[in-house]
């Protein structure tokens, strides 16, 4: 991290100073982003060879495909993380979109469980024992079908090591400086203690560490249970189908080692290189803070201790608070969690370069069509991007496809 970024930082951390946070707090001036192959995928530079091996055995656990035996299913999406988080390096994003569904009983969200909800899982593992496993479908039933986009996965060790306190203290924060577009932190249970925790991770930010996200996708996308998701999907939401699972162990994991595996490859996966901001770059970066994007897709985070060196107090860049906000006509109709049904989390702009389509559904295919989507506590900042002359939406524009 270039030393004009912790200098200024180390000012930033106080609270009454973070308030000041509206523009200008971003990377420092530097040439435009060079061409060639992105420089993504890799572990944080310098790490020593404990951490190495670690980042190599987890990429491998994250490539790797499961079967029937392994534990596969009965009902999946893919038969490996790195099938939907693929591009354009391992641990990246991907067009692959997954199913939630829902509906509205006696007033309340009903995730539909008997029905296969609350993620459709579209492939089954085929004939065993007298029963063929299909993919789910939406069932006529539903009410709510929401698509969710894949996410890249660069950099989010750094997030993973942000206190709780810290999410706390921006929403209060927000709460006093930004109220129109105050977020608020997601309270999810850690699956190990069942305390409660800040959750980051997902568009709802539904799960509350790296571990806790693997583990769930290990069970939700591939079918694979461990100790801590012990729980296997039925088919369709028909349980009894179980009863012909070809996977004897149960759950289909002994233990979390490949949980752990994947959470480590995560840890250690470096974030996208800073954006090489010029001059244009620059005016555009002052507008977004200007026109209040950055009360939402906060600049600077820092983490707290870590005993990874790379990742130890590190500042970063992800553009976002990580809170839920009320986006209106733009949220996904969804309730997870805490997370109603308007509110998504701000999502992260870092390496927003490398992604071809946006929103949490992928329904945008250009960045400003994602800004024009921009409902509910979003839509002022939205108009007042509408209200950019030409010249300013240049500078603008030219700022996020540099992130
Ligand atoms: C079928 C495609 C698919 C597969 C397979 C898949 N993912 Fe994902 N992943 C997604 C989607 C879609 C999201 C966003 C989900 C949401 O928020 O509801 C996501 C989100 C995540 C996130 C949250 C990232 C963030 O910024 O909040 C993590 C972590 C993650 N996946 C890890 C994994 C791991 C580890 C595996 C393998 C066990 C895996 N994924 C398998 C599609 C997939
Ligand atoms: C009130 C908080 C808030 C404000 C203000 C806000 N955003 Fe967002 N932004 C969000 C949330 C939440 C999402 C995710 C919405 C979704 O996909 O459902 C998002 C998504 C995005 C995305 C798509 C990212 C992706 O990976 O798909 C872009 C680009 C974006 N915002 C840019 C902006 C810009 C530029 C501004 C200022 C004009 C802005 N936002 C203002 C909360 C905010």
């Amino acid at each position: 991290m270039p030393r004009t970024i912790s200098v200024r930082l180390a000012g930033l951390l106080g609270l009454g100073i973070l308030a000041a946070m509206t523009y200008g707090q971003g990377p420092p001036p530097g040439p435009p982003n060079p061409p060639g192959p992105p420089p993504l995928g890799r572990p944080y530079d310098g790490l020593g060879k404990d951490a190495l091996d670690h980042f190599k055995v987890g990429q491998a656990a994250f490539l790797a495909e499961d079967d029937v035996r392994g534990g596969l299913g009965p009902v999946f999406t893919e038969k490996s993380c790195v099938a939907c988080h693929a591009g354009p390096a391992i641990g990246g994003s991907g067009n692959r979109l997954v199913t939630r569904i829902g509906r509205i009983t006696a007033g309340q969200f009903d995730p539909m469980i008997e029905f296969g909800g609350p993620l459709i899982q579209d492939r089954g593992i085929g004939r065993f024992n007298g029963v063929k496993f299909e993919g789910e479908v939406v069932p006529r039933e539903a009410r709510i079908v929401a698509r969710r986009r894949t996410v890249p996965l660069f950099g989010l060790g750094l997030v993973d090591a942000v206190p709780d306190d810290t999410f706390v203290a921006i929403a209060l924060q927000e709460q006093q400086f930004s109220p129109l577009t105050a977020g608020r932190p997601s309270l999810v249970a850690d699956p190990i203690t069942g305390q409660p925790r800040v959750g980051k991770f997902g568009w709802k930010a539904q799960q509350s560490s790296l571990f806790a996200f693997a583990g769930d996708a290990y069970q939700n996308e591939m079918g694979v249970t461990t100790p801590t998701f012990p729980s296997e999907n039925c088919p369709q939401g028909n349980c009894n189908l179980l009863a012909a699972n070809p996977a004897k162990l149960k759950p289909n994991d002994a233990d979390d080692g490949t949980v752990h595996q994947l959470a480590d490859f995560m840890t250690l996966l470096a974030p996208p290189p800073l954006p090489r901001i010029g001059p244009v770059e620059n005016a555009g970066q002052v507008l977004f803070g200007k026109i209040g994007c950055a009360d939402c897709h906060r600049p600077i985070l820092q983490a707290g201790p870590s005993p990874i060196a790379p990742l130890n107090h590190a500042p970063f860049a992800p553009y976002s608070d990580f809170l839920l906000h009320d986006m209106g006509s733009l949220g996904d109709g969804i309730v997870q969690n805490q997370a109603g049904p308007r509110e998504m989390r701000t999502a992260p702009l870092w390496g927003i370069r490398f992604e071809r389509t946006f929103l949490h559904d992928g329904r945008a295919p250009s960045i400003e069509a994602a800004i024009i989507a921009h409902d509910g506590q979003g839509r002022g900042a939205r108009d007042r991007y509408m209200a950019l002359t030409k010249a300013q939406r240049d500078q603008f524009l030219a700022f996020l496809n540099a992130l």
